[in-house]
């Protein structure tokens, strides 16, 4: 017995074939703005909506903005980790197919777990987000849901009558999980060009927000800009600063999924870096500006509500801002809710199609050509969470999970730069192996800014995924051990 037995490799050939299956009949459109525009799509949702108005409130104050830059540069370090095996490996599966191929087996099997947290919980937080938003346009137009039915189970809320009471489920955000698993199932796709649409339309907002609301930043808001810590790890502070930039790190999540569209890129070698990184310049930029204007609006303890943008900009007395705000907010988050349930069916159809996981997750509907069960399970599965979890906790969560996958996947580029330095890589991470190191500290620096319970649940998780490994995927595997080194 031997560690060998788990950390069979896939060839990159063999992933190369099978890709170019999958890949058969895709049309190869992509250019370097559809694919920013891509990666722009999934990255500004409830980080920037939602998340940072709670950071700012209990962790950073106006601080937040450089929580933001500290999480832009983890990811910098990352995604350009990412460009190299996405441009090398250009298959679906994401980090979970670039682990198979270079560190073998059971860390692919621990990286598509821990992106089932990006993707499934992903959508599930996003949804609360969405939630936050329609309650408060219906608001607008004098239309109150109960708080019971629009906050997590068991949460204290104020009911209408003003009375304490306590939450049953959040139906908002089951709902529109449920409408979009829908939509999958059936197979709707959503086209380049919608998604640009909705893009430009959560940018140009976005943009209106910064640029309106710098006429009303009061300075006296942003003073102190560091509030001082109270004593406890995490709450302002430079610790603070810290927990609020593993918190919004969250805003950054979805610039990897660029690279599941290497197949459709016209030229994937050239347009996968600039994808990623541009993606990832011109969001760091929108962030900060944003959270400068947000903080410097209002006090930051206002901002730890369900809608802080629209609270943000009520301040400017313009109606119709708030208004379109929000429409943006859920137009934004809808089209982020649907990639990542969309990128988690397809994530574990390659796990699946590798036998890690039951056939269940590879079977293709034959008249909608859509994994239609597996979508609808993951559906209902990120709807009870979504129904059920409050947001922070679950930000928090994605966070963790996905920070550890980054972490793994610089990993995996220091690996395979030295057991196979000579495969063709159309694009090089620069500065190996000090950029990935510094992606893995950065990574390791964001984790440890997160609570101890955080921590826990994630242990929780990765023990419940090898269980599922040891029991299930390994007796499976299609791969032969990989012979010891
Ligand atoms: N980055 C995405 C969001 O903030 C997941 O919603």
């Amino acid at each position: 017995m031997s560690f060998a037995q788990y950390t069979g490799r896939k060839s990159l050939e063999a992933i190369a074939a099978s890709a170019e299956g999958h890949g058969k009949g895709l049309t190869k459109t992509l250019g370097p703005f559809s694919l920013i525009g891509l990666g722009i799509g999934c990255i500004i949702g409830a980080g920037i909506f939602v998340l940072t108005g709670k950071a700012a409130a209990n962790y950073a104050g106006p601080a937040i903005s450089l929580s933001f830059v500290l999480s832009g540069i983890a990811c910098a370090f990352v995604g350009l980790c990412y460009a190299e095996l996405a441009a090398m490996i250009p298959a679906s599966g994401s980090a979970y197919t670039y682990a198979y191929a270079t560190v073998g087996e059971i860390f692919a099997w621990i990286i598509g777990w821990d992106l089932i947290l990006e993707y499934g919980m992903g959508a599930a937080t996003v949804a609360v987000g969405w939630s936050g938003y329609f309650a408060s346009l219906l608001n607008s137009f004098g239309i109150h849901i109960p708080a019971q039915w629009a906050e997590a189970t068991g949460e204290a809320v104020k009911l209408a009558d003003g009375s304490p009471g306590t939450a049953i489920f959040n139906l908002p955000a089951v709902a529109i999980v449920l409408i979009l698993t829908a939509l999958l199932m059936l197979g709707t796709k959503e086209s380049t060009r919608v998604n640009n649409i909705m893009v430009a339309f959560k940018l140009f907002v976005v943009g209106v927000v910064i640029v309106v609301g710098a006429f009303y930043v009061h300075r006296a808001n942003w003073t102190p800009f560091i509030p001082e810590n109270t004593g406890t790890f995490g709450s302002f502070g430079w610790s603070g600063i810290l927990r609020g930039s593993s918190v919004v790190f969250f805003a950054y999540i979805g610039f990897d999924a660029v690279s599941t569209a290497a197949q459709e890129a016209k030229s994937p070698q050239r347009d996968m870096p600039i994808g990623i990184l541009g993606s990832l310049i011109i969001c760091t930029i929108l962030y900060v500006l944003m959270a400068l204007v947000m903080t410097g609006m209002i006090p930051y303890a206002k901002l730890g509500v369900a809608d802080p943008v629209a609270v943000a900009i009520d301040v400017t007395g313009i109606g119709w801002l708030s208004v379109l705000v929000k429409f943006a907010a859920l137009a934004g988050l809808t089209t982020v809710i649907f990639v990542l349930l969309f990128g988690q069916a397809r994530i574990l159809f390659s796990i699946a199609q590798d036998r890690l996981l039951p056939g269940f997750f590879s079977a293709v509907h034959p008249r909608f050509r859509t994994p239609f069960a597996s979508q609808a399970l993951i559906g209902v599965i990120v709807a009870l969470i979504a129904a059920s979890f409050p947001i922070g906790l679950l930000g928090e969560m994605v966070s963790i999970g996905t920070l550890f996958a980054f972490l793994l996947v610089c990993l995996a580029v220091i690996h395979l730069r030295r057991h196979s330095p000579r495969t063709t890589r159309p694009f090089k991470t620069p500065g190996v192996p000090w950029v990935p190191i510094l992606g893995i500290a950065f990574s390791l620096l964001l984790m440890f800014g997160l609570p101890l319970a955080t921590w826990l649940r994630l242990l929780v998780w990765l023990v419940l995924g090898l269980v599922i490994y040891f029991g299930y995927g390994h007796r499976h595997t299609l791969l032969p051990a990989a012979p010891a080194e």
